[in-house]
């Protein structure tokens, strides 16, 4: 019923331009954005009216909003599918109140790594982490991929302001690609006796980061030699795996836990953000906590149409649903956030890229849009032609702080840089007003070729920020998180999983053993595999097998 409601209010409201609903409307600023901390939320921009939000929060109620949140509070395993609770939020609470079991007893087991944290931040800043040789320890390499890699790169570039001076300044480095390019090139500028490696891996079996990991513990070993002191100066681990930390050789001291309970692209709050608290310090890091959990408080508590992380998420479900809009841009105006657009990519669509609901039935409508993004400014040289003049409808969340440079250290330049900022924040809003009102937004309306004409109507939100502080970027991040959950609470799937990463990891395994493979050795061993290899060659399609073929070819001569 509710959601033929929907579907009603949709057609009549489909034909309507974005720039006739101001016309109606010119406040519809005041009843379409919220406040909370220091976000504002506009979703005046969007396709959408008071009235449809009033259906989308009936739509909430529909499918127990209330419910799934109290259970994803309480501990519960909403992750059906690997039968956990996903408590990335505990990571960042505070014990107050009431707390239930078994909530309860992890705060404890959460504050003792983050003081493990703060003892390897704090050695590391005093210059009393010395490598094997000896000599103190200057640069440091993160060594991960997916939410081990993307959350730590993407929390400390958006936080380089906030960098603290240290007693040992450190060079931090953020390595991912498995075919070893990023790390080659790192490694060729670093020096074996002054680095250390952390080895970030929920799992601690993703291929990816083993095959970096080896690669960097072979250059150490040739340089340094192999006795085990090398190893132990000169890697950390972070994973939910202590026994996999210690079989690869990690020593005692320098595994950082986390748990099962924290998904991949969600641990960016756990040990996971230790180079976050290395560029930062734990206070600011700290910080960054305390802003996911005031959003967690708010989410918690505040009324569907008040809250902004449910109102994200409704804005979504009636673009991608009931508009049938299936692409979405993230465009930041700070290019601190350069990496925020891919880090909400995976957020987004490893969580709600599903198409079965949690009880295995298959849905039989849309769930993530495509997500893509790139710092706007840039972006309005690539890809916002498209956007203006394209014929694909695609929804951008905007996101840029209000304040920036203001107490700066940069003495001559402040005044410049603040001009830029300026510059940018203008762009922002004349961008995401041009594109909703098309031609209407020009203050005369003139003739134009058609070639020149802008038609609008794409709607689109403005995350607002105070400034980017860390509390700021803890409150946008979580505020996203909660949208992801959200929106799969009204798609009635399960966001915390990702079957379909998985399966791709196991068969590149296999691809892998076809390419090693070497038919044309004298080793019987080399021969068996290579038997084997046939038979899984003979199986696969015939595509794949001319691409193997190709590189057998290029390999003979090489
Ligand atoms: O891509 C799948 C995935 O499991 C992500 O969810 C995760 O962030 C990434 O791989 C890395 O996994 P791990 O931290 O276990 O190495």
């Amino acid at each position: 019923m509710i959601w033929d409601n929907l579907q009603q209010h949709a057609d009549t409201l489909r034909g309507r331009h974005l720039a006739d609903l101001f016309a109606d409307d010119p406040l519809r600023f005041h009843s379409l954005h919220r406040q909370v901390g220091p976000l504002l939320f506009d979703f005046s921009k969007q396709r959408l009216t008071t009235e449809t939000l009033a259906l989308l929060a009936e739509f909430a109620d529909a499918r127990d909003l209330r419910g799934w949140i109290d259970r994803l509070f309480a501990g519960e395993k909403v992750n059906g599918t690997e039968n956990r609770a996903a408590m990335h939020w505990a990571l960042r609470a505070r014990a107050e109140g009431h707390i239930p079991e078994p909530v309860a007893g992890l705060f404890g087991e959460v504050a003792d790594q983050l003081q493990r944290m703060e003892r390897i931040v704090n050695k590391l800043h005093a210059g009393q982490w010395r490598g094997v040789t000896g000599e103190v320890i200057t640069d440091v390499v993160n060594i991960g991929v997916g939410g081990s890699d993307l959350g730590p790169l993407m929390v400390s570039r958006a936080l380089e302001d906030y960098q603290v001076s240290t007693a040992q300044p450190l060079n931090l480095h953020f390595v991912s690609s498995m075919d070893g390019s990023q790390l080659s090139h790192l490694l060729r500028m670093l020096r074996p006796q002054n680095t250390l490696f952390i080895i970030s891996s929920k799992s601690f079996t993703t291929v990816d980061t083993l095959y970096n990991a080896n690669t960097a513990r072979s250059w150490l070993r040739d340089a340094l030699g192999r006795d085990p002191a090398v190893v132990d100066c000169h890697f950390l681990g972070v994973s939910a795996s202590d026994t996999k930390m210690a079989e690869w050789g990690i020593h005692e001291d320098n595994r950082l836990r986390f748990w099962e309970w924290v998904g991949g692209r969600f641990s960016v709050w756990s040990a996971i953000g230790l180079p976050v608290a290395l560029s930062i310090g734990m206070g600011a890091f700290r910080d960054f906590l305390a802003g996911g959990h005031f959003m967690d408080t708010h989410f918690r508590n505040a009324a569907w149409l008040d809250n902004v992380p449910v109102l994200m998420a409704l804005t979504g479900l009636w673009n991608t649903n009931l508009l049938g809009i299936s692409a979405q841009a993230i465009l930041p105006y700070d290019a601190r956030l350069k990496y925020l657009p891919s880090y909400l990519e995976q957020l987004e669509m490893e969580s709600n890229g599903k198409s079965v609901t949690r009880d295995g039935e298959p849905v039989d409508y849309s769930t993530s849009p495509v997500i893509w993004g790139e710092v706007g400014p840039n972006a309005q040289h690539a890809f916002y032609q498209l956007l203006h003049q394209g014929t694909q409808v695609v929804t951008c969340d905007f996101i840029v702080p209000a304040m920036r440079y203001h107490e700066t250290d940069r003495a001559q330049v402040t005044g410049t840089l603040s001009g830029q900022h300026e510059l940018a924040l203008a762009n922002c809003l004349a961008q995401s007003r041009l594109l909703a009102l098309g031609e209407a937004a020009l203050p005369q309306r003139e003739q134009m070729p058609f070639y020149k004409r802008y038609k609008g109507n794409q709607p689109s939100s403005t995350l607002m920020l105070d400034e980017l502080t860390p509390f700021g970027l803890g409150a946008l991040l979580a505020a996203y998180e909660h949208k992801v959950f959200t929106q799969a609470v009204l798609w009635q799937i399960n966001p915390f999983d990702q079957w379909g990463v998985e399966l791709g990891k196991k068969i590149a395994l296999e691809t892998l053993s076809l390419i090693h493979s070497r038919e044309d050795s004298d080793d019987i061993s080399e021969q068996m595999l290579a038997t084997r290899s046939a038979a899984l060659r003979d199986s696969m399609d015939g595509s794949t097998v001319g691409l193997l073929d190709f590189i057998k070819q290029q390999r003979r001569g090489f």
